[in-house]
């Protein structure tokens, strides 16, 4: 079964081929991050105009690189929601013309679920059932997953995601966007104790998380210091992410210990971050916990996650046929397999 999977919520182009027997045969990614750096942020409508340019290179390119045909392709995947609906209307509506003409089943795929799933595309794999922590720029959720499209929620942030506080304190330190990977990078170069910043509900005794109190934190601080010189800002880097590591740590050992479970699957964006990596292997192997992680090229939104998640779907013959784009849609209203 040959699964070609389209991911286009965001601003990434994301295109690859799975196959259920041979595994992940090809993918590309184009990212628009260059295009929108200019003004600070995603431009939405640019966004999908990029997409639309995108999306039937990748294909071709994907094809040829796997050495197929478009007419081998069993099913076509796309990332239905949640996202910015112009841009998720150009995955479905490439994907829908593509399977009218295959005449081949065509899987709305929620963008959550490929990022749940990106572990397993790694070996080892991980067996059910896990823990999974979703970082991405839009969400931080803990999940209790028992199997596909069995997921219960156990927690969420109750403001910004995990990946947006990162961004948001990288824009006031003047490091561009997203500025996820480039706080990270500072950070390594800088001392974690000089500045202490706020962990937001770590002893709120259940699995909720905050962090627009720590972007603000780290606003005072900027004010306070400037004009900020590089060892300064380094250090910064360095205290909000042990502050955002810490208490992503804490809150996945308490799901763990909650839910009983042994292991823990971390997936989305802010899963490539090195310090929250080391930091939750130290923590998992004291305690004997086993931790996944996507390839790191796969942590980023991207095709192989939707070509996973819709062969997954397409095995156990769930999926509606229904051509549309879901902005907003709730990963635990998904149904069981
Ligand atoms: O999963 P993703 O590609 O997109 C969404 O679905 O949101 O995640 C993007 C987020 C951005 O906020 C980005 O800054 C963050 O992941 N990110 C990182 C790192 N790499 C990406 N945050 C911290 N450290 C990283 N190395
Ligand atoms: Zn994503």
């Amino acid at each position: 079964m040959l699964v070609l999977g389209i991911e286009s919520s965001c601003d990434e182009t994301g295109v690859a081929l799975y196959h259920s027997e041979r595994g992940l045969l090809a993918h590309r990614l184009h990212s628009q991050i260059a295009m929108h750096t200019e003004y600070g942020g995603v431009v939405p409508e640019l966004a999908s105009r990029d997409h639309i340019r995108r999306v039937l290179p990748l294909t071709e390119s994907c094809l040829e690189e796997a050495g197929t045909a478009l007419a081998d392709v069993d099913a076509i995947a796309y990332t239905q929601g949640p996202g910015l609906a112009g841009a998720l209307l150009v995955g479905a509506s490439v994907a829908n013309a593509l399977g009218f003409a295959l005449q081949k089943p065509v899987i709305g795929v929620h963008h959550l679920e490929g990022h749940l799933l990106s572990p397993l595309l790694a070996e080892p794999r991980p067996a059910f059932p896990f823990v999974a922590l979703l970082v991405s720029g839009g969400h931080t959720q803990l999940m209790a997953v028992r199997g596909i499209g069995d997921y219960e929620l156990l927690g969420e942030t109750v403001d910004d995601a995990a990946g947006e506080a990162f961004d948001k304190s990288a824009k006031l330190l003047d490091l561009g966007y997203p500025g996820g990977p480039a706080l990270s990078k500072l950070a390594e170069q800088g001392d974690p104790k000089r500045f202490k910043l706020p962990r937001p509900m770590l002893h709120s005794g259940d699995l909720e998380f905050s962090f627009s109190g720590l972007k603000t934190a780290v606003l005072n601080l900027v004010q306070q210091q400037s004009p900020l010189d590089d060892a300064t800002r380094a250090d910064i880097c360095a205290a909000f992410q042990e502050a955002i590591v810490e208490v992503l740590t804490k809150k996945c050992l308490a799901a763990l210990k909650q839910t009983g479970m042994q292991r823990l699957v971390i997936a989305g964006g802010v899963g490539a971050n090195k310090q929250l990596r080391a930091g939750l292997d130290d923590a998992a192997a004291k305690r004997r916990y086993q931790v996944f992680y996507p390839p790191l090229a796969l942590c980023t939104d991207n095709g192989a996650m939707i070509a996973y998640a819709g062969a997954m779907r397409l095995k156990y013959a769930q999926h509606d046929y229904s051509y549309g784009a879901k902005p907003r849609w709730a990963l635990a209203s998904l149904p069981a397999a």
